[in-house]
């Protein structure tokens, strides 16, 4: 986990990052799994894009919260996000956004790229947790011989 004063930003919070998550996955597109993902991103001057994970009839091609939010950002013209927050629950969940829902390895890998010492905050019970990226994906893929 990392120390909160690391945290980028002083204008957004840990757990306001959480909250703009929590509002993505409320429009989340899930009518297969119903299980709602949503995803805030936090650059430079306390900007943040929300994303959310979009389903298909073609289940395979569904993609993940985060990886929307790589899209989008990178279509956008950004880059190098500093923090990302992930929520995620079935809609029947009593827990619905409260609890972890770790990114998964395709789109931790997906994140490594914009920026190896991105922050991932997390829900639990006791509030918003807070990650280093590069712990959660210790000895990723890359083409840089120095990393
Ligand atoms: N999902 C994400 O959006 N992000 C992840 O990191 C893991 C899983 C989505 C994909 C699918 O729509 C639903 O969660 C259930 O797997």
């Amino acid at each position: 986990m990392s120390k909160r004063e690391d945290w980028p930003s002083e204008k957004i919070s840990p757990e306001d990052l959480l909250n703009m998550a929590r509002e993505a996955a409320d429009r989340a597109y899930v009518p297969y799994s119903r299980f709602h993902v949503g995803a805030a991103m936090l650059f430079e001057n306390d900007e943040v894009i929300q994303s959310c994970n979009v389903e298909n009839a073609s289940y395979g091609i569904t993609i993940c919260a985060e990886r929307a939010g790589v899209v989008i950002m990178v279509s956008q013209g950004k880059r190098n996000p500093l923090a990302i927050a992930v929520v995620g629950s079935h809609e029947t969940s009593d827990d619905y956004f409260k609890i972890e829902c770790p990114p998964c390895g395709a789109c931790r890998q997906a994140l490594m790229e914009f920026n190896t010492n991105m922050l991932v905050v997390m829900a639990s019970k006791d509030g918003a947790k807070v990650f280093e990226l590069k712990r959660l994906l210790p000895h990723s893929f890359t083409f840089d011989p120095d990393f």
